[in-house]
């Protein structure tokens, strides 16, 4: 059985996902869309891992041959539907809600779209954001309006315009608790710099190993279900009682430091097996 790690970057994360399911005795590596749809069967996974795009303007290229691949009975693990609940924030936000899941008040703000002015403070980012990219606090309505202004420098804002999100109190870090095929792999604590507050590794924060106490699991698995997801981190803010779900995010990145005990990348893989095997049994038994 072929295990494709669907992907334009071969990033750390991506790459160690191929390594662990050879580890696995799978024949895997990460493949580009195109190249999936060419070189898989009917029988084979593959685990779709296409990310938001660097313009921020939408999902990177590829869902049509997921599609495809899922129709010629290859497993798509990640499906596009649970990219596009996880990568769009608004509809991350819709979904979250309908599940009944704490999720700060999320609404949309585009050019030409009539809207009410939105309560403050606020933190306006792209719909389909990553990196911490273009994520602004705004506490008056000056620094919203300065926000707004900068956000029509940005093809992402005319594209989908932006959303405005209800602030949750920053306290400095945040939790990713990495969920696959249903159970939770690894988490950590992400603890943003010196006067930073947003809690992106790509933004300096310090990333170190963290269990995650029983409610943020709770949230997470359940965050991963609402949306579909197989394989998805779940970023969860602290609250004075509890944690909300900031986002999921359906190309997820996580280290080594996720599970200090056990190979998180190796982990993952069987999960996302056992996942697949719940799910079609008899043909799996014969694949492998
Ligand atoms: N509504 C919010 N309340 C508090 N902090 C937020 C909020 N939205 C974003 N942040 C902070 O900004 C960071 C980046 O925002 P996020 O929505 O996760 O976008 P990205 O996809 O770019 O990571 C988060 O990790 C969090 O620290
Ligand atoms: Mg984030």
């Amino acid at each position: 059985m072929k295990f494709a790690v669907v992907a334009h970057r071969r990033s750390a994360t991506n790459e160690a996902l191929a390594v662990a399911a050879r580890r696995c005795g799978l024949d895997a590596d990460v493949l580009a869309p195109q190249r999936a749809l060419a070189l898989l069967e009917p029988g084979d996974v593959a685990l779709a891992r296409l990310d938001v795009r660097d313009s921020l303007d939408g999902i990177e290229s590829g869902t049509g041959e997921l599609e495809r691949l899922a129709a010629e009975g290859v497993e798509v693990l990640n499906p596009p539907r649970a990219l596009v609940a996880a990568h769009d924030k608004l509809l991350t936000a819709r979904v979250l809600r309908l599940a009944g899941l704490p999720h700060p008040h999320t609404t949309l703000l585009a050019p030409a779209l009539p809207s009410a002015v939105p309560e403050l403070p606020l933190v306006l980012k792209p719909r389909f954001g990553s990196w911490g990219r273009d994520v602004e606090l705004c506490s008056t309505a000056e620094e919203l309006e300065a926000a707004l202004l900068a956000a029509q420098s940005r093809r992402w804002f005319f594209e989908h315009g932006a959303v405005a999100q209800e602030l949750v109190e920053p306290r400095g870090w945040d939790l990713r608790v990495v969920v696959a095929g249903g159970r939770i792999v690894g988490s950590a604590r992400r603890v943003a710099l010196p006067g930073e507050w947003r809690t992106n590794a790509a933004l300096g924060a310090n990333v170190e190993p963290a269990e995650a106490p029983p409610l943020a699991r709770t949230l997470a698995l359940a965050a991963v279900q609402a949306v579909g997801a197989d394989l998805a981190g779940v970023d969860l803010l602290p609250t004075r009682n509890g944690f909300v779900v900031l986002e999921v995010n359906g190309a997820v990145d996580f280290r080594p430091l996720y599970a200090p005990i056990g190979n998180v990348f190796e982990d993952t893989i069987a999960a996302l097996l056992g996942a697949v095997a719940r799910r079609r049994p008899a043909a799996l038994a014969g694949a492998v």
